[in-house]
């Protein structure tokens, strides 16, 4: 298989570095073949050729079975305007490829209840998946733009807008992963203020209908950040639209202990059909940390684990990283992020060390 790789700005390249350590024991002890490609993304991009995306990157992520991304944006780059920030190069990949499924999930990891802002048996086995659309909703609509007056008063727009084919189709992926899992989806919206909100509940409540194998539940997008912190264990499935999506997919980090903990895959379908998609981080290049080496590579590495299992159909070969992620934990591994005060901690580097040592013991089991 083919596999892009957009390292990006900040701690993206150290992320990615990390985990093309992890590609690369697949390819040497799985058997596994894949060829590796590069490319810019975001800020780094713009320094070389002004676009936070360029054609050529674009062209080459299109020929790819899937694209890792590390993540992109920074200080140097906050001033420009929205259209040629660093973010675009992420959004122009998503829209372009219209990957409209972004599957978030966060799984608490025993080893790292203490790590959880909330008390352990409220996280204890939380095992939940944000379906978040990614190719329409405010981030896309139209028109937008900032104008000033003739007084000099500036005034901007946004448009939330969606399509209803926009929300069956994610409706779609988020029951059939469902399925696969407690069959239950709850959607996420605020149907009692916004018109889309309202189109996206009638929408989902009539995909519901014609789904009565799963248990479907509505719950607007406030009470959802509330329910998410007083009782998690409570969600199986969540399917939301972008913005949403966006905050309550960093939330649910928050409740597994860390940012850097939380893989996402962005997919045009589910398990069945088309197999590309673009996996990333769902955090962003974290500059107050990066160039330290101590940026948490996980999220990084399950990204990977889903990208084996969604394009490369490598389920047994995803179980078993996502094994030895779990057995580096419960080893007692941590980067700064996830260590209680005064733990020992290990580099970005040491972390994939830790997680490589345990591969390694695996497949000799196996
Ligand atoms: P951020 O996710 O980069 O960081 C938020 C906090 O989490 C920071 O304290 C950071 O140190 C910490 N953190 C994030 N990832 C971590 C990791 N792997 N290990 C340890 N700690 C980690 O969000 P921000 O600070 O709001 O944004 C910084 C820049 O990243 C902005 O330019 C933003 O637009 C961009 N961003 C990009 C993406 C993406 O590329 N997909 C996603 C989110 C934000
Ligand atoms: C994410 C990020 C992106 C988003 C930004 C960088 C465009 O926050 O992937 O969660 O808002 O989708
Ligand atoms: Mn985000």
């Amino acid at each position: 298989m083919k596999l892009l790789v957009l390292p990006g700005d900040g701690i993206g390249p150290e992320i990615v570095d990390q985990t093309l350590r992890v590609v690369n024991w697949f390819t040497e002890n799985a058997g596994l073949t894949i060829e590796i490609d590069y490319g810019l993304a975001g800020g780094a991009s713009i320094d070389d050729c002004g676009v936070p995306l360029s054609d050529e990157v674009f062209a080459k992520a299109k020929a790819s079975d899937a694209v890792l991304f590390g993540a992109v944006g920074g200080p140097k780059w906050d001033a420009l305007p929205r259209a040629s920030r660093p973010e675009m190069g992420i959004l122009r990949l998503r829209k372009g490829l219209d990957l409209y499924a972004n599957l978030r999930p966060a799984i608490s990891f025993s080893a790292l209840l203490g790590a959880s802002a909330l008390r352990p048996e409220i996280v204890r086995d939380l095992d939940i998946l944000i379906v978040r659309e990614s190719t329409a909703g405010v981030y896309f609509g139209e028109p937008r733009g900032i104008v000033t007056s003739a007084d000099g008063a500036r005034a901007a727009t946004d448009t939330q807008a969606y399509h209803e084919n926009e929300i069956r189709r994610v409706c779609e992926v988020a029951f059939e992963l469902a399925r696969a899992r407690n069959s239950r989806v709850c959607s996420v919206d605020k149907a009692n203020v916004m018109e889309t909100g309202a189109l996206w509940r009638a929408v989902t409540t009539e995909f519901g209908n014609q789904n009565p194998d799963i248990e479907l539940s509505h719950m607007y997008a406030d009470n959802c950040a509330m329910q998410l912190v007083r009782a998690p264990k409570q969600f199986d499935v969540i399917v939301t639209d972008n913005l949403f999506g966006d905050i309550l997919s960093d939330q649910a980090a928050a409740l597994t202990g860390s940012l850097g903990l939380l893989p996402s895959a962005t997919i045009a379908h589910g398990a069945a059909g088309q197999n590309f998609g673009v996996y990333e981080p769902i955090h962003g290049s974290a500059p107050d940390i990066a160039g330290k080496g101590i940026a948490n590579p996980i999220a990084t590495i399950l990204s990977f684990a889903m990208c084996l299992r969604i394009s490369l159909d490598a389920s047994r070969e995803a179980a078993l990283l996502e094994e030895a992620v779990r057995l580096a934990l419960s080893g007692g591994i941590r980067t700064p992020d996830i260590a209680a005060p005064g733990e020992k901690t290990v580099s970005s580097a040491g972390m994939t060390d830790a997680i490589l040592s345990r591969l390694n013991d695996l497949s000799l089991k196996r």
